[in-house]
């Protein structure tokens, strides 16, 4: 395995694996094609990788198979045992997390410290949720008529393909690979091109916790290839997938037409974030700015809708500009940075066409709209005020630092402008009123709703969307039921 050590600022950085994993074994594509993963912060190539397509999913879908046996190691393998590796995997990981951390940045551009206080630590706590799972995953007996006995069994749901993004590359592998693990399934998981090098250095300490060969195989790749591949095939029997509503589709397409695959999506947003006159103004306005620009403006939640009542509207849009202005803009391993790059040259290309949208449909820009520096794709922290409901930055997931303030009057105009989208992931509402808060809590179709707070996530608490933000929730007890099948047992008295 190829390891190799590069300096970004003055922090070493390790970058692990560059193969893909396959039964444990690290192995070169059956093509022999490798392709490049870039640094965000200089546009400089880190290390070319390993790049799978269809024949090294088929070699993937074979080893996963035959983990999943029924006399296999793994299938005989006890609930608590799985826990243990799952608690062992959780272990390397802190153990590892400083250069797991370093590597996340070097890869995806998110300031050191995001990755090491939040992704790394997020990352630790869903695999020892997972873990205390693994031993508590049973059907129920249920009382039928006649002299019968029956009951249910919670069978893990097979061989799963899991296709996961760049925006939170190592927790997103977590969200995936810790509930289907804990349920016993086995998995072929596709990193997203733009990050591939943590899936792999954590594939690394799968291996080293112990899992036994095929449980786990990690192919980087392409989507149109290995990620069709894995949509597609025939041996695989649920996709789990994480990115765009538009890909959402053909991979939902894709189970349909091959083999009826189990499908679970986890998608776009366009979130509305609430805010009323009666609001501590103070932290409403840090959350706003949270949740807006945190992990660049990539966050599938972002709060993107930002509606704030038109009695604090004024001074809230200058207090919003104020702090946007204050956004620390730079090389992500610095200290005391706040924002680095975006991801790659394609999405910084689709954020600016979305500032231009913005100021030729007549928004109000207060600040920003610029590129930051003349390398790497690092945009300046702006703000669109007078926002309107049916503008393109109000309809459209931006996926960068825009934010679009728009104007409301009353609870019963907000709420329902709030639903006005295709989107369902997230909202939020900021008040000191409990029945305002109640009122946006059961009134918008979102699969989170946040008061007084935003971006807050746990482990135990589920995560999806309503509408074509998804389907099935992510995480706690409700994420186990993605990765089982339910089998009913009738025995004769
Ligand atoms: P994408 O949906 O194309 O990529 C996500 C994953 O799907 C990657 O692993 C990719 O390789 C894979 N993929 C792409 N095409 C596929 C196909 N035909 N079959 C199977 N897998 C495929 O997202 P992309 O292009 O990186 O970003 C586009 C937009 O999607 C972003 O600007 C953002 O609006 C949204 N997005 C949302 C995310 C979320 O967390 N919900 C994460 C990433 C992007
Ligand atoms: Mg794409």
């Amino acid at each position: 395995m190829t390891t190799a050590t590069m300096t970004a600022s003055d922090m070493k950085v390790t970058i692990g694996p560059t193969k893909l994993l396959i039964n444990n074994e690290w192995v070169s594509a059956a093509s022999g094609k490798t392709f490049d993963t870039i640094n965000p912060a200089t546009g400089e190539v880190i290390t070319s990788l390993a790049e799978a397509d269809r024949a090294d999913v088929d070699k993937a879908v074979k080893a996963a198979r035959a983990a999943f046996e029924p006399t296999s190691k793994w299938r005989k393998m006890s609930g608590t045992r799985r826990g243990a590796l799952l608690h062992k995997l959780a272990d390397l990981i802190e153990q590892n997390a400083e250069g797991l951390a370093r590597l996340e940045t070097l890869d995806n551009g998110k300031p050191f410290n995001d990755s090491l206080k939040a992704d790394v630590p997020l990352t630790v706590a869903c695999y020892r949720y997972y873990a205390g799972w693994a031993d508590k995953i049973h059907g129920k007996t249920i009382p039928v008529n006649g002299p019968y006995f029956c009951y249910t069994r919670h069978e893990p749901v097979g061989v799963c393909g899991q296709i996961i993004p760049w925006n939170f590359p190592m927790l997103m592998q977590a969200w995936k690979l810790g509930p289907a693990l804990a349920c016993g399934c086995t998995v072929i998981l596709k990193p997203a091109e733009q990050t591939p090098l943590t899936a792999l250095r954590v594939g690394e300490l799968i291996v080293e916790a112990g899992f036994p060969p095929g449980v786990v195989n990690i192919l980087p790749g392409y989507g149109p290839t290995a990620g069709a591949a894995i949509a597609n095939h025939l041996e695989i029997d649920k996709v789990a997938f994480t990115g765009s509503t538009e890909v959402g589709k053909l991979v939902m397409e894709a189970a349909a037409k091959s083999n009826l695959k189990r499908v679970t999506l986890e998608l776009g947003g366009k979130s509305p974030n609430i805010v009323f006159a009666d609001a501590d103004l103070d932290a409403a306005i840090e959350g706003a700015h949270f949740a807006l620009f945190f992990n660049q403006g990539q966050c599938c939640c972002a709060g993107s809708r930002l509606f704030v009542e038109e009695r604090c509207y004024d001074e809230f849009v200058a207090r919003s500009v104020e702090r946007a202005k204050k956004r620390k803009v730079g090389d992500p391993f610095s200290s005391g940075v706040e924002q680095g790059p975006q991801v790659d040259q394609e999405q910084f290309n689709k954020v600016m066409s979305y500032i231009e949208a913005g100021k030729k449909e007549g928004a109000k820009l207060a600040v920003g709209g610029n590129r930051v520096g003349n390398r790497g794709y690092f945009i300046e922290p702006t703000v669109f005020a007078d926002v309107k409901d049916d503008m393109k930055i109000a309809q459209e997931e931006i996926f960068g630092p825009v934010m679009s303030i728009i104007k409301f009057k009353d609870l019963n105009d907000v709420i329902e402008r709030a639903n006005r989208t295709i989107y369902g992931l997230a909202a939020a509402v900021w008040t000191r009123d409990i029945s305002k808060a109640h009122a946006i809590a059961n009134g918008v179709r979102a699969g989170t709703v946040w008061v007084n707070c935003y971006d807050v996530f746990d482990a135990a608490a589920p995560f999806g969307g309503y509408k074509m933000s998804g389907i099935g929730r992510e995480l706690g007890e409700y994420g186990l039921a993605n990765y089982t099948e339910v089998k009913t047992v009738t025995v004769k008295l």
